[in-house]
């Protein structure tokens, strides 16, 4: 029903991480793409523990691109299990694999949104980490393609700082964008020392999403680290399952809303 992107100023606030976990808990069918244009390989070599791609993810969609194949078709072939699950299906395309490889993606961008904007029809809810946004800002073309943006900032002085510095950049797009675009934070870590409200207040934007400080479950997302027992019932996934719920139900009201206004004005 909707394509949502995540990203952040600087300093590793934990975009992969919340994407990571909002996908093992999103309550509808799910991929999460890696595009992060400084790539790191995250989620195969940390959660998936190394497991090889097989060839598959954003480069060989490029490679495709320029066969002139259309992207819609192939961009489910071109993901990965990311759980076994007998409910929703949960997938990631994996994203660039040498570092200058996202400088060649510049026109491959809009077709890639417009694919994961396709997987709507098929029921597939589409979760993107942007990595961050970067003195250029992100790709117009995944922006156009997407429901809603969320930038994830811990609540340090020193997180909040560089969101000051980079978030602008961002909104600066935004505003260039042809239909109006929700952006929202997420904050990773509240109270330590600001609280989500005071955050949301300072840059003007909600908060739609809390993940509690927990350094060691985090890891288990983001490393790999041994998964304890009733790990996915525990309070850390818990709240990210009520987060992924409340998200996906509030970018289907987003939506309906759009479709309205659309319709009063045609
Ligand atoms: N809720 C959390 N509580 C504690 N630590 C966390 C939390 N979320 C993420 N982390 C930790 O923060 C670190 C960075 O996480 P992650 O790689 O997700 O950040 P990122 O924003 O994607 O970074 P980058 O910009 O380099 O891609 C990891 O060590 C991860 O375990
Ligand atoms: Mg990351």
């Amino acid at each position: 029903m909707a394509v949502v992107l995540l990203t952040s100023a600087t300093g590793a606030p934990g975009v992969t991480t919340t994407a990571l976990g909002l996908a093992l808990t999103w309550p509808r069918h799910v991929l999460l793409a890696d595009c992060d244009r400084d790539p790191a390989q995250a989620v195969q070599a940390g959660y998936l523990r190394g497991l090889e791609h097989g060839g598959r993810g954003l480069v060989s969609l490029a490679h495709l691109h320029r066969e002139g194949a259309p992207l819609g078709p192939e961009v489910w072939r071109q993901t990965i299990p990311l759980a076994d699950s007998d409910g929703p299906e949960r997938r990631l395309l994996p994203g660039f694999t040498s570092a200058g490889s996202s400088r060649l993606f510049e026109h491959v961008w809009g077709a890639v949104g417009e694919a994961f904007a396709g997987l709507d029809e098929r029921g597939i809810d589409v979760i993107v980490d942007a990595g961050r946004i970067g003195p250029a800002g992100l790709p117009f073309g995944l922006l156009t393609a997407t429901n809603a943006v969320v930038v994830c900032v811990r609540s340090s002085l020193r997180s909040l700082a560089s969101a000051q510095i980079h978030v602008p950049t961002l909104t600066d797009q935004l505003r260039a964008l042809p239909t109006a675009l929700p952006a929202a934070l997420a904050v990773i870590g509240p109270g330590r020392p600001y609280a989500a409200g005071e955050i949301a207040a300072q840059f003007q934007l909600p908060c739609w999403l809390e993940s509690a400080w927990d350094p060691k479950s985090a890891e288990v997302l983001s490393d790999g680290a041994p998964e304890p027992r009733r790990f996915r019932e525990q309070a850390f996934m818990g709240k990210l399952r009520t987060s992924a719920k409340s998200l996906s139900e509030r970018l289907a009201r987003e939506r309906e809303q759009i479709a309205a206004v659309t319709e009063v004005a045609s």
